[in-house]
């Protein structure tokens, strides 16, 4: 058979889609500044999906930092991957801010989360090794752990029970390998906002003989009294062996971080081959993530901003009737129980009739019988906008409630 015919025939699960007007569900394109105000197929739309939780994206001094480094170094310094000729005094400077800011005594820069994810977890472990990890992991800690050829076991979402009974189970295994045990969950998980329990966690290794990866993706700059993260939040900082953060969510850039202590990062340094064999972060990217950072540490009203808005937001929601499931951080799904269609209509009338702008996220992201709006407050929305917000939502829900979206097809949209 040819391999693009069986692919195509064999769609993917959100391939299947595709057919729905590629750029209106899937592919979206928001235009104008990031900020709570963007236009979508021409119309102004009350944004909640902005990957900017503290506002920085637009920041007046960022935007200066970033166009005067561009300007400065143009796109492509320095010239290659961070070993061969990669590295400057600035990315230097950076890993050692960010390790002082997350009390680690050293931190390796990654060019991209995922891909640095991907790669320290295939660098920390080999076949005799064992990965436990959370049932709701990000797709690039599942995806690392296909690189990894050793056993690995699961465990449901923080069930700390289960964990334990993974633990043992790893723990005999490596007992006969002479391998170790990789334990990896999330600070916050993007997709619920529940934390990982990561108190818990810690404590059983008391018993257990295990490394710590946490993934803070959504954690940083938005938990923990100093924006530090999940474990500043927990008091378990110093307990995370290695913690990891992308610069793409608080630090409304591209980049991200990994800190541990200077031993095993060195040993990253040395072994994570997406860093070994592609190209460093340009220095727009690697000054701007030192603005950003400054600005992140020296203004905490821009935390306090984020959370008095998810607060007024998740507080009116839940008033409202709706299900926010376990979110404990400004992630802010609204959880329905229906079909893929009727998610599809409702996420077009908010947008078409409502003018609010928010993700929708269907199977294979959460069940099949889960429809999820993800709205992600952040420190430049108003209450303004949280109160047209919930108004909105509670229309909605009366419409929902009443079978208005239940139709088998999902409203096409025209092409423009
Ligand atoms: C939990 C989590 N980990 C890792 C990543 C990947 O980071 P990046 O966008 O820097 O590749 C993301 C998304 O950005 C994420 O949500």
């Amino acid at each position: 058979m040819d391999l693009f015919k069986k692919l195509i025939a064999e769609e993917e699960p959100l391939g299947q889609h595709a057919n729905v007007r590629e750029d209106y569900y899937m592919f979206p394109k928001l235009e104008g500044e990031i900020s709570p105000r963007m236009t979508f197929e021409g119309k102004e739309m009350l944004t909640w999906s902005l990957n900017n939780y503290l506002g920085l994206a637009n920041h007046p001094e960022v935007r200066k930092v970033d166009a005067a480094a561009a300007e400065q170094y143009g796109l492509a310094y320095p010239m290659g991957a961070r070993m061969m000729s990669g590295n400057s005094v600035h990315h230097k400077e950076l890993e050692a801010q960010l390790a002082d800011f997350i009390s680690k005594e050293s931190v390796l820069l990654l060019n991209y989360g995922y891909q640095g994810v991907l790669s320290i977890i295939d660098a920390l472990v080999d076949r005799r090794d064992v990965i436990v990890y959370d049932a709701e992991s990000h797709a690039c800690i599942i995806d690392g752990l296909r690189m990894h050829i050793g056993k690995r076991f699961v465990f449901p979402h923080n069930n700390i029970e289960n964990l334990e009974k993974q633990l043992i189970r790893a723990t005999k295994i490596t007992e006969e390998t002479g391998g170790g045990i990789l334990v990896i969950t999330e600070g916050v998980f993007g997709m619920s906002g529940s934390m990982g329990n990561l108190k818990d966690i810690v404590k059983l290794k008391d018993k257990f003989n295990f490394r710590l990866f946490v993934d803070d993706a959504h954690g940083f700059g938005t938990m923990g009294k100093t924006g530090a993260g999940v474990g500043e939040e927990q008091g378990v900082q110093d307990q995370i062996d290695l913690y990891f953060s992308t610069f793409a969510k608080s630090m409304a850039s591209i980049g991200a971080f990994v800190g541990g202590d200077s031993q095993i990062i060195k040993y990253l340094r040395y072994s994570t081959r997406s860093q070994i064999f592609a190209k460093t972060l340009p220095m727009a990217f690697v000054l701007g993530a030192q603005k950003r950072l400054e600005l992140l540490k020296n203004h905490p009203e821009l935390k306090d901003n984020l959370w008095k808005i998810a607060t007024a937001l998740q507080d009116g929601l839940r008033a409202e009737g709706f299900n926010l499931g376990s979110t404990q951080s400004p992630v802010t799904p609204v959880l329905f129980s229906g079909g893929i269609p009727e998610a599809a209509n409702m996420a077009w009338d908010i947008r078409e009739n409502y003018g609010i702008f928010c993700s929708m996220v269907i199977y294979p992201v959460v069940p099949k019988d889960v429809i999820m709006l993800r709205l992600i407050p952040t420190a430049v929305h108003t209450l303004d906008d949280v109160k047209e917000t919930i108004e909105v939502f509670a229309a909605v829900k009366h419409k929902l409630d009443s079978g208005t979206y239940k139709r088998e097809e999902i409203i096409q949209v025209s092409g423009k």
